[in-house]
């Protein structure tokens, strides 16, 4: 199937995927319990990928068969009649900010034809993103944060000072703020949600040039099929902290521990990405109860043609 007509028919179906598992999340937003609210976007996000006319197969998903109950990495999903997709999705990301009501909470799904995505296990992955319009290699992940900092400010034309770096902030990040700093770039912390925080390269109003740092390898995956249809540039790396992690990336045929991976190894193919807002940020508004009407607001793009679209649905509770 051509990319372009696998994009029109999924993309309104990806739409109706994250509602639903956004509208299930944002009912417990602010009740301090993450894991009801990933479980109850689980639920709403399977049974909606269940109605579809797919033959989907999970290649990022809640992890592996053994503790996930559901939509684990390997998964059949949809009704198998349709076209052979693979599928990576966060039902759920951002299950903090969920639990405290805070900022950036999203539900996440990328769709590409079978074989297009990685299948990264659920290990961690450095990640270094920037958005589009800059020549390739402005960026490496070998290189220091201060240094890509430093080139990008020059590939962008503006003094250092002008240059936003977002990190999640982690203990584990202290090095890469401190360099940062010292080179006189502004640092924005998250405290969770770096899919987001990598898709916010990509978007000049949120004023984020550069996204450094280490995260969830699947939420770099989703990243990547978000900025495949937007542009940008993106480089990752598997990070294993033990035996264990590195036996599930072999269970998924990789052996290459070092490689450093861009946004075309990670996404190979054409992709869908969608995320509806759980909880309001910058990028989308959350989920709205009002009058009797739920309310949602959904980003849904497709990397063929690089379309974005913002869909706004609402409908009695
Ligand atoms: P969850 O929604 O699973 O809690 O993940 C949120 C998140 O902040 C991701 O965006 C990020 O990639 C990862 O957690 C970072 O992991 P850690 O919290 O262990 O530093």
């Amino acid at each position: 199937m051509p990319s372009s007509d696998f994009e029109r028919d999924l993309a309104l179906d990806a739409v109706r995927v994250t509602e639903a598992a956004a509208i299930a999340a944002a009912k417990l937003a602010g009740r301090g319990d993450e894991k009801a609210a990933d479980q109850v976007a689980v639920d709403a996000m399977r049974t909606a990928l269940n109605s579809l006319d797919i033959d989907g197969t999970i290649v990022i998903g809640e992890g592996e068969r053994d503790e996930a109950p559901m939509l684990y990495i390997g998964e059949k999903v949809g009704s198998g009649k349709g076209p052979a997709v693979d599928i990576a999705l966060d039902p759920l990301e951002g299950t903090t900010l969920t639990a405290k009501a805070m900022a950036n909470a999203l539900a996440v799904l990328a769709i590409s034809p079978a074989g297009g995505m990685l299948h990264a296990p659920d290990t961690y992955m450095d990640k270094i993103a920037i958005g589009p319009g800059y020549a390739e290699g402005v960026i490496d992940l070998d290189a220091s944060a201060a240094d890509n900092a430093m080139a990008l400010a020059k590939a962008k034309g503006v003094p250092i000072h002008e240059l936003t770096a977002c990190v999640l902030d982690r203990p584990r990040h202290a090095e890469i703020i401190a360099g940062l700093r010292k080179v006189g770039a502004r640092v924005l912390l998250i405290t969770d949600g770096d899919v987001a925080g990598v898709i916010h390269t990509a978007e000049p109003e949120t004023g984020v040039d550069i996204y450094i740092g280490q995260g969830g390898a699947p939420e770099g995956v989703l990243a990547c099929a978000a900025l495949k249809c937007v542009g940008g540039q993106f480089q990752g790396r598997l990070v294993f902290r033990n035996d264990d992690e590195r036996g599930r990336a072999e269970r998924l045929g990789l052996t290459d521990f070092d490689r450093k991976y861009t946004l075309n190894e990670l996404v190979k193919t054409d992709a869908i990405f969608a995320a509806t807002g759980v909880t309001k940020g910058a990028m989308l508004d959350g989920v709205r109860y009002e009058r009797g009407l739920v309310t949602t607001h959904t980003l849904v793009m497709t990397s063929s043609n690089r379309t974005v679209r913002r869909v706004r649905m609402s409908r009695p509770v």
